[in-house]
């Protein structure tokens, strides 16, 4: 895409830029290299804030001669509007599934059928990974993207241009002309990496919220949500293996890269798409190709994102036109499945576990079966809309899938199996530990035990607490916890910091040296940074970026006791749920009365950030607010702490600078009324550092 001395090139121009950030063009050109090193190669050349920096100037200057604006400039891929209802749309070609096969002797069958058809001894294929995501077809015309639209039955598809654009690997415009292509139709596959499904999974479990079952629906979930902002959020990716259709244009020449399916994926490259060019190869004869699935079926956990086969397709573009399609299928490609990581089992009773929040949550159990190398024999069901949704009931035949670092999942039942004997599940009306009334609170789809002394969830409170992203001690297992609890050594968490060890040591299976582990480990905890002890608390919605920013905004924890619900909004990704629940944590007297008594005994509650630095800005308070021209809020921030001065939690009395960005809200309105506050921009809290 970018020759060794264009690269060069832009990269000196960003240098100059980031000194001088102007000249529409220029930025537009550097800003759509960097978007390139960083989404399509994975390898940026510049940081996270110099890009911020560029992207701001070119915004301002837009802003400024809104009459420049490209359709493809960087800045356009942001929808300020949502989605109102997807209009359908028909592709240009219609977008055909592919023949599947499962193992040799179907490729080997398949090969044999070509061959006949074509009259060739041996044909030569081109092999790359069959993408598990969603698939997605553009267009692009003079050079633009155009249009953006989902597969739908294969003839029509939904149109979402706009959610399409957040995807930024995906160019916004490529040079196709220089190819010799006035109108172009691309098919490819919109992916979730595994990585960024585990972390939208761990949200959606921290929210309460069944997580998704495979990247797949993840994928193809984000291309039809409302808010295309929303889209940009969830890190997919989109790697384009086809072209369907084209139109040359006026008196150019076509590329003879389009008449092999390598050259395609060859020209897809160098216009700066993601494709399959380095995962593909290029073999003449099945043998070779059933060799090379073999082999990547064994690298298949190594990838970041799915594949569920491989795809194998005749190379030249012109057999694969003699050959055609039926009219489900084109004849010249085939996709090869790996072994599933399925497989069917008996649904034999579902029990009921408690939470740490009292989240009450249906646990299936099945008749043990392996999948992928594991035996499963449990799998949660989440809550009672999922069983309701999949009409699970007891005796069920069930599909069960375990696809790569996934938790298992029922994928259905199989009602066909059904022999009448089947049973429904039923929800308890009461608690299964402490007998309590369970509740199912409004706007939510999981039932509850509200009684925070219910057992079960007092244990599973310890055992967070004690966890790796908490406290942390190890040597401190699940089932020590549980059998402690039963046997009355450990009640609840301070407890932890007041057991009797001799008692334990009398208990089967502790040693001595065991013993001492778990004295050394439960002693240094009490050292943990703040941070780690406010998310082992396990407040709701407080995961550990929040218990992060909550350990800074105090001294010493129980000073949460004294923040209105408006002071802990004022807090970075604070938002009404989070504060309301950190507010009615520390209005609980309770709660307060176990920090106290974790102080007591010795547990750190105090924030550690307040190492004094002397400096510029020692003895003076700042805020930030709304966007700042160049620097990040972080930055900015830190730049204050570095010399020496302190972050305010909010507009009062004590704070002394307010910093303004655009787009400030309330927090201005309330320093405007305290006289005592100076307000500054960007540039002049700069110069405070300067002189
Ligand atoms: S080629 C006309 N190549 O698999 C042939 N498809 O069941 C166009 N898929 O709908 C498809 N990876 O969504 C092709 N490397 C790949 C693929 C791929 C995934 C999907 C695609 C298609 C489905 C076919």
């Amino acid at each position: 895409m970018y020759t060794k001395e264009q690269t060069q090139e832009l990269q000196q121009r960003t240098k100059r830029l980031l000194k001088q950030p102007s000249g529409i063009d220029e930025l537009r050109n550097a800003l759509k290299f960097h978007e390139y090193r960083y989404y399509v190669l994975n390898d940026p050349l510049i940081s996270d804030s110099e890009y911020d920096t560029l992207y701001k100037a070119l915004e301002k200057e837009e802003a400024a001669h809104p009459e420049l604006i490209t359709i493809d400039s960087p800045t356009q891929r942001v929808g300020n509007s949502l989605n109102k209802e997807f209009v359908t749309v028909q592709h240009l070609v219609p977008m055909l599934s592919l023949e599947n096969s499962y193992d040799e002797d179907d490729l080997i069958d398949w090969d044999r059928k070509a061959k006949g058809f074509i009259k060739a001894d041996v044909i030569e294929y081109s092999a790359e990974p069959k993408f598990d995501g969603a698939s997605i077809s553009l267009i692009y015309e003079n050079d633009i993207l155009i249009r953006a639209a989902t597969r739908g039955d294969g003839a029509e598809g939904d149109e979402i241009t706009t959610n399409i654009k957040q995807i930024k690997s995906i160019p916004l415009s490529a040079k196709f002309s220089e190819y010799g292509i006035r109108q172009i139709e691309l098919r490819g596959e919109v992916l979730m990496t595994k990585e960024n499904f585990a972390k939208y999974n761990e949200y959606m479990v921290s929210e309460g919220l069944p997580p998704l079952a495979n990247p797949r629906n993840a994928a193809s979930g984000s291309l039809r949500m409302k808010d295309p902002r929303s889209v940009g959020k969830r890190g997919l990716e989109a790697i384009f293996y086809h072209v369907s259709a084209y139109t040359k244009g006026t008196e150019t020449k076509l590329t003879p890269l389009l008449n092999t399916h390598s050259g395609t994926l060859e020209m897809l490259w160098a216009l700066g798409f993601k494709s399959p060019l380095k995962q593909k190869k290029v073999i003449k004869g099945i043998e070779g190709v059933v060799a090379f699935c073999h082999q990547f079926e064994k690298q298949r956990e190594e990838l970041p994102y799915e594949i569920d086969g491989m795809v194998i397709k005749v190379n030249k573009v012109e057999l694969q036109q003699r050959m055609g399609s039926t009219t489900h299928h084109p004849r010249w490609a085939i996709a090869y499945k790996f072994k599933a990581r399925q497989a069917t089992s008996k649904l034999r009773k579902v029990e009921f576990q408690v939470g740490r929040t009292g989240s009450i949550t249906p646990v299936a159990k099945i008749d043990p079966v392996p999948i992928g190398g594991v035996t499963v024999a449990s799998v949660s069901l989440f809550n009672p809309d999922v069983i309701e949704e999949k009409d699970l009931r007891i005796g069920d035949t069930v599909m069960v899938e375990r696809a790569g670092d996934v938790i298992p999942y029922i994928v259905k039942s199989l009602p066909e199996l059904r022999d009448g004997t089947e049973r429904p599940i039923v929800f308890p009306k009461n608690c299964p530990v402490c007998g309590d009334g369970l509740i199912r609170p409004e706007g939510e789809a999981v039932i509850r035990c509200v009684n925070i002394n219910c057992q079960a969830q007092v244990v599973e409170r310890i055992i967070h607490f004690v966890s790796k992203d908490a406290m942390d001690i190890k040597s401190f297992g699940e089932a020590n916890i549980r059998k402690f609890y039963d046997l009355g050594i450990l009640k609840d968490i301070p407890g932890i910091y007041t057991l009797n060890f001799e008692k334990i040591a009398t208990l089967e299976g502790f040693g001595q040296k065991s013993v001492e582990n778990l004295k050394s480990a439960i002693e240094q905890s009490k050292s943990q940074p703040l941070h780690r002890l406010i998310f082992g608390m396990g407040i709701r919605y407080v995961g550990e970026t929040t218990a992060k920013t909550l350990a800074t905004a105090v001294d010493d924890l129980v000073d949460f006791k004294k923040f209105t619900m408006e002071e802990l909004q004022q807090l970075e990704d604070v938002g009404v749920k989070v504060a309301a629940s950190v507010f009615q944590f520390f209005q609980l007297r309770d709660n307060i009365q176990m920090i106290e008594h974790l102080r007591q005994l010795g547990v750190n509650i105090k924030s550690s950030k307040k190492e004094v630095t002397v400096g510029k800005l020692t003895g003076s308070s700042f805020l930030f607010t709304g966007t700042l021209p160049t620097l990040k809020r972080s930055e900015a921030e830190k730049m204050v702490e570095d010399n020496g001065g302190t972050i305010s939690t909010g507009v009062n009395n004590k704070l002394q600078y307010l910093v303004v960005g655009e787009d400030a809200g309330s927090k201005l309105d309330k320093a405007k009324k305290i006289t005592s506050i100076k307000i500054l921009t960007e540039s002049e809290f700069l110069n405070m550092l300067q002189t």
